[in-house]
């Protein structure tokens, strides 16, 4: 039976007491982690965000409330009254910080009882996640969890103290807009109003920051909700936060610079890591080449290397036929593999397949010369002119991909790279690397869609010296836009962007998208410009992702409290949900 909450103070969070704290009165509350039935003794460890604290009950210090402590079970919220001692000699727990102490119980009061949980509230949880995230209100007082959303909050004061002293104003945009590209689907929500209109949620607020950079406000930050209706993926929500950032009067190294400050100063602050600024910056075609990924874990040596000019002439057609169509060759040296089984090399070429590569060429490199299918194709001098130039030798792993598309072929082979640094289990050479990636192409043309689209988004600023390209050879131009990677993870991105308006109807002509269409999607941020735009650039940092890498969290959902599963379900409110038909005909909308 549960008591009321009257005339009761706490005057302690369990995890702060300490041996200074002994012969304190005190009065603590929490949930039962644990109970030890010792029959004339009983020991609770009490639990709150703060930590664990033992609670013995015993005769002496008060029979009424032994005797109540009997019906205590697990997650019962209980308020204890007593006294802390220091524990018996031999009972100390050097584990807990509060391990030296405990409180006699002199008064239990049952503030509420509780059924048994679906699982045990502990961080050696062995449920499963669909049954942790259907009672995530259980899953949430894990110790584990509660710590990465105690360094969440931290990140936020740190990030709004950060960039409100360097002079940027937050601003909160609109949820209820109209679609931004950002590269997703939107979500939508009807109108009522306007019948056959709809809202769409953001996918980011692009278009009212750059607004805000136009009417004067000169830098401008928010920590804000995104939606996007995209595939998931282990570090991807349908909702998720953004740090997004607009300036105005700045060119990239300004952003590089304000973002490089305040990574330092997160880390330190969080961490108490120090991160070496400046960060090493690639341009995306040295980051494709080297790593074969636009978002290169730098942390590990095995860089991919060109071979096109040893092997143009090759009796090996795979080789010379990609080369004579514009193609390239690239190989990767994996030191001390050559042990690898017929299986594990299987497995590589499936990667290389998976990732549009017409196959994957192995070599075994033994004392005894080289131990591959091909190997016969290969003459004698292209064989010393590759150990050469890949610096290989006996033991070594030795693996090729040609094919007449570079992109290809730096895919397919970054791709068996990361696959052997997870099952080679490399060591990183450090624990957080950053890199920029610069100079994205502008556009990439979609086959699908038959059409020129913008790889970031249609107001990013071409480099300035591609811009006569725009109309000769569009795939060839770079854009001023640049991603911010740690560790192989993309936590950000940003442009500078177009603040002509010649420059951005030009680029809407390309993206096949006419006066009208830009008219109707962006008319505002077209109108907007003809009124005395100021140059200006920002970046949106994913919050999620880079609390993902901070805490050391494999899965987004483990730092994001209420998080949707990969079909965007939330399976403890169980949205998306059928909704009433009242609801449905006031928005004049019909369910096929
Ligand atoms: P972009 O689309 O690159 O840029 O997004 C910025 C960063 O947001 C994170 N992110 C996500 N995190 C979790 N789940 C998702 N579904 C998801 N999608 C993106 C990534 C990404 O780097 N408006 C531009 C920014 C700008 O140009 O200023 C933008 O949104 O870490
Ligand atoms: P095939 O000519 O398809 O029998 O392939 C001969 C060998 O070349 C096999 O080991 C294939 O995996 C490999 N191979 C095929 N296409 C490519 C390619 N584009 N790049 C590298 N190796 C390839």
């Amino acid at each position: 039976m549960s008591e009321p909450f009257v005339n009761l103070k706490r005057s302690h969070l369990c995890g702060e007491l300490r041996v200074q704290d002994i012969a304190e009165k005190v009065c603590v509350m929490g949930w039962v982690h644990s109970r030890r039935d010792h029959g004339g003794l009983i020991f609770v460890d009490l639990r709150d965000r703060s930590g664990l604290l033992q609670v013995a009950f015993n005769p002496e210090a008060s029979q009424a409330a032994l005797d109540k402590a009997h019906s205590l079970r697990s997650e019962y919220v209980i308020a204890v009254k007593g006294t802390v001692a220091h524990r018996p000699e031999g009972t100390v727990n050097p584990e807990l910080p509060t391990g030296e102490i405990e409180v006699l119980a002199e008064e239990l009061m049952v503030l509420n009882e509780a059924h048994t949980p679906p699982f045990e509230i502990t961080d050696r949880i062995e449920a499963s996640e669909s049954i942790r995230l259907k009672y995530r209100f259980l899953d949430l007082r894990r110790p584990s969890i509660q710590k990465n959303f105690i360094i969440r909050h931290h990140l936020y004061q740190v990030t709004r103290n950060f960039f409100s002293a360097k002079g940027f104003l937050e601003v909160e945009t609109p949820f209820l807009t109209k679609s931004t590209p950002e590269g997703a689907r939107d979500y939508l929500v009807p109108s009522r109003i306007e019948q056959g209109r709809f809202y769409a949620l953001p996918q980011s607020p692009q278009l009212f920051k750059q607004i805000l950079m136009l009417a004067g406000f000169d830098r401008y930050f928010q920590i804000v909700k995104c939606f996007r209706d995209e595939d998931l993926r282990a570090d991807r929500q349908p909702e998720f936060t953004q740090i997004d950032l607009e300036l105005s009067f700045v060119d990239e190294e300004d952003i590089y610079e304000i973002l490089e400050s305040y990574l330092k100063i997160l880390f330190k602050e969080i961490l108490a890591e120090d991160i070496d600024i400046p960060f090493p910056r690639l341009t995306y075609q040295e980051a494709m080449d080297r790593f074969g990924v636009d978002n290169p874990d730098t942390r590990f040596a095995l860089e991919l290397q060109d071979i096109t000019s040893i092997v143009k002439q090759s009796a090996f057609k795979v080789f010379s036929q990609a080369i004579e169509k514009g193609g390239v060759v690239k190989g990767l040296v994996v030191k001390d593999a050559a042990e690898f089984s017929r299986k594990d090399l299987d497995d590589l070429v499936e990667v290389a397949k998976t990732y549009g590569a017409g196959g994957l060429v192995w070599i075994r490199i033994t004392p005894d010369g080289w131990q591959s299918p091909v190997a016969k194709f290969l003459t004698d001098q292209e064989k010393t002119e590759i150990a050469t130039c890949l610096e290989t030798g006996p033991g070594d792993l030795l693996l090729i991909v040609a094919d007449p598309q570079w992109t290809t072929v730096c895919t397919a082979l970054g791709n068996v790279r990361l696959h052997l640094i997870k099952k080679l289990q490399l060591k990183p050479s450090q624990a957080f690397k950053f890199t920029w990636v610069t100079k994205f192409p502008l556009l990439e043309y979609s086959p699908e869609e038959k059409r020129w689209v913008a790889v970031h988004h249609p107001f990013t600023s071409p480099v300035e010296e591609d811009i006569t390209l725009l109309e000769t050879d569009p795939g060839k131009v770079r854009a001023r836009a640049y991603d911010l990677v740690l560790n192989g993870s993309e936590i950000g991105g940003g442009s500078i962007r177009i603040h002509r308006q010649t420059v951005q109807s030009k680029m809407f002509t390309l993206l096949g998208i006419g006066d009208e269409e830009a008219g109707m999607k962006f008319g505002f941020l077209l109108d907007a410009l003809r009124y005395g735009a100021p140059p200006h650039g920002g970046l949106a940092l994913g919050l999620d992702r880079l609390v993902m890498l901070i805490t050391g969290e494999n899965s987004i959902r483990d730092i994001i409290a209420f998080p949707k599963t990969q079909k965007a379900a939330c399976l403890m409110s169980n949205a998306p949900s059928p909704v009433d038909p009242k609801q449905l005909r006031e928005l004049h909308i019909k369910t096929r």
